[in-house]
């Protein structure tokens, strides 16, 4: 089985081709990721509008790109997965109508894909994991916990309130001056700063509701910040090291309670197993912490090569492959229609709700 996935979300534009052998072994074949980084570097932050403009340049470009590395004709696919939310809508709809197009025009069933999935399916692709297992997803539009316990079938454990952690660091770098992306500029002038010299608040620490909050926390870092300015190149490193201090042990509380209800739920799965994904799990600290929660309490831990934490077509692919084995390929994805907010547990109320910040929850 061959699928050929699209992935044009957010600020990536990815294609990509997977295969699954007849023993069930699957191969990446292609991964082809376009970022856009530069072109939203000088708002510090990723502008719809021009998402979904440089989605349309890149994309035909770059699944012709991923078609090829894999040495793959569009006859040779069994079907096209592209992402059909949650999302930045503008390229939700380039993607999906691209790969309504090629699927049309290639005779292929179109498989719409909740990108959410594709993170939480990537570990086995990678790793082969067995279900049920926790997905810690940290990345710039999402904090959520999820609870894997098959294909299509998700269910949320926690979420955030307000900011996604990605956010959270990409705004304190903003308040900082760092450089957009924020995430690995705040964690490479973390490294030299003393993390003991601001006490910044670790939302909800403790708390029995097993949500995230990270707000108040950016509040904690501008009022500090401001109460010093100018800042000196330590007092950077210091607030740095200070928030991911905090950060990594609002993390380490919220995942350690979700680690001991799993035990309570799943006493029968002998070798628990904690998967990170997203962007924001490159942080080598906050990977150094889950590590070594997940020794404390029993859990394997996984944490699939950083170009598919991060987003790209391999997982939409996969999902695909996922979905095609288990007699689950849904509704026809020609009829679909994107969707900004797609939340993957359809049980779990929506935290956030309704509005701009609903994709978050
Ligand atoms: O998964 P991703 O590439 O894109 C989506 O948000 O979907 O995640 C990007 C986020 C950004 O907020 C970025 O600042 C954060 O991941 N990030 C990091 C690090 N590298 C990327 N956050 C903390 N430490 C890092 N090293
Ligand atoms: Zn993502």
């Amino acid at each position: 089985m061959r699928v050929l996935g699209i992935e044009t979300s957010c600020d990536e534009t990815a294609a990509s081709v997977v295969a699954l052998d007849d023993s069930g072994h699957a191969r990446i074949l292609s991964n082809a990721v376009l970022s856009q980084i530069e072109e939203h570097a000088a708002f510090g932050g990723v502008v719809p509008e021009i998402a979904a403009r440089a989605h349309v340049e890149a994309l035909d470009g770059l699944i012709e790109a991923a078609l090829a590395d894999a040495d793959t004709s569009l006859g040779e696919v069994d079907a096209v997965a592209a992402t059909a939310g949650p999302g930045l809508v503008g390229g939700l709809i380039v993607g999906l109508m691209t790969a309504k197009a090629i699927a049309s025009a290639a005779g292929k069933p179109l498989l719409a894909i909740n990108h959410l999935e594709g993170h939480a399916l990537t570990p086995r692709l990678t790793d082969g994991l067995a279900f049920p297992y926790l997905l810690l997803l940290v990345s710039g539009g999402h904090t959520q916990i999820v609870l894997v316990r098959g294909v299509g079938d998700y269910q949320r454990w926690a979420t955030t309130i307000d900011d996604a952690l990605g956010e959270a660091f990409d705004k304190t770098a903003k308040m900082l001056g760092l450089p957009y992306p924020g995430g690995p500029n705040v964690e490479k002038a973390a490294r030299d700063g003393d993390a003991g010299r601001f006490a910044f608040p670790r939302p909800m620490k403790g708390e029995a509701r097993p949500d995230f909050s990270f707000s108040g926390l950016k509040t904690a870092v501008r009022q500090a910040a401001t109460a010093i300015a100018p800042l000196s190149g330590r007092d950077v490193a210091d607030v740095c090291a200070s928030f991911q201090a905090a950060v990594t042990d609002a993390l380490a509380d919220r995942v350690g309670r979700a680690l001991a209800r799993f035990r309570v739920e799943f006493p029968s799965v002998a070798a628990p197993t904690l998967v990170v994904a997203g962007g924001v799990a490159a942080n080598r600290t906050i990977r150094d912490v889950l590590l070594a929660l997940c020794a404390e309490h029993g859990f394997g831990f996984v944490a699939p090569p950083l170009a598919l934490c991060t987003d790209n077509a391999a997982m939409i692919a996969w999902a695909g492959i996922e979905r095609l084995r288990a007699g689950l390929a849904g509704e026809d994805g020609m009829d679909f229609v994107p969707r900004s907010r797609w939340p993957l547990d359809s049980v779990s109320a929506p935290v956030i709700g309704a509005g701009r910040r609903g994709a978050k929850a």
